[in-house]
């Protein structure tokens, strides 16, 4: 009932910052890709390029469900696409807490390697056109929202005092 669920678009720290958290508090931290990749022997691309999203999607769930009930008190960076689907938030807001970590889009422009997300490869989406279709979800599902636009370890510090981790 105690997880930290960290949200927020590709690229925005998520999984850095759930690492330093769990690091620097004694805690579990949990990625939900990582955990997706360890399941099916596959990578992220691959699921995406082989099976396509409905099916990603559906794992990703699964794999949620299946983290939140088997901890408590860890931390779990999300893919930015969990809120998509509306029982992933539910889940998140019974197993815990949910922090939108919201990073500028010209700063995860500017320093992350776009080429290898997934649901960007076939020029249908911009990391632009994404963010305006989820900011809403993203805001209206967290519990907390955090800035990461300056020193991440700032971000990391204000999580850990807001939940008096
Ligand atoms: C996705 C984000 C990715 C990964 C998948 C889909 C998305 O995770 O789950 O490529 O829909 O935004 P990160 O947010 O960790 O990059």
């Amino acid at each position: 009932m105690n997880n930290i669920y960290l949200i927020g678009m590709m690229g925005c720290g998520k999984s850095f910052i759930g690492k330093e958290i769990a690091q620097k508090t004694n805690r579990k931290s949990i990625d939900v890709d990582e955990e997706i990749v360890k399941h099916e022997g596959i990578s992220i691309r691959e699921i995406f390029e082989d099976y396509g999203e409905e099916h990603f999607r559906k794992i990703e769930s699964a794999i949620l469900k299946k983290i939140s009930i088997e901890n408590d008190g860890v931390i779990v960076s999300c893919g930015g696409g969990v809120i998509l689907i509306k029982k992933n938030i539910s889940i998140m807001k019974k197993y815990g807490k949910i922090v939108y970590i919201k990073r500028d889009i010209e700063r995860i422009l500017s320093d992350v390697d776009i080429s290898t997300r997934p649901l960007l490869q076939d020029g249908t989406y911009t990391l632009e056109t994404i963010f305006e279709q989820r900011k809403r979800t993203y805001e209206k599902s967290a519990d907390v929202m955090i800035e990461n636009n300056d020193a991440v370890q700032n971000t990391v510090h204000d999580i850990i005092s807001i939940f008096d981790l």
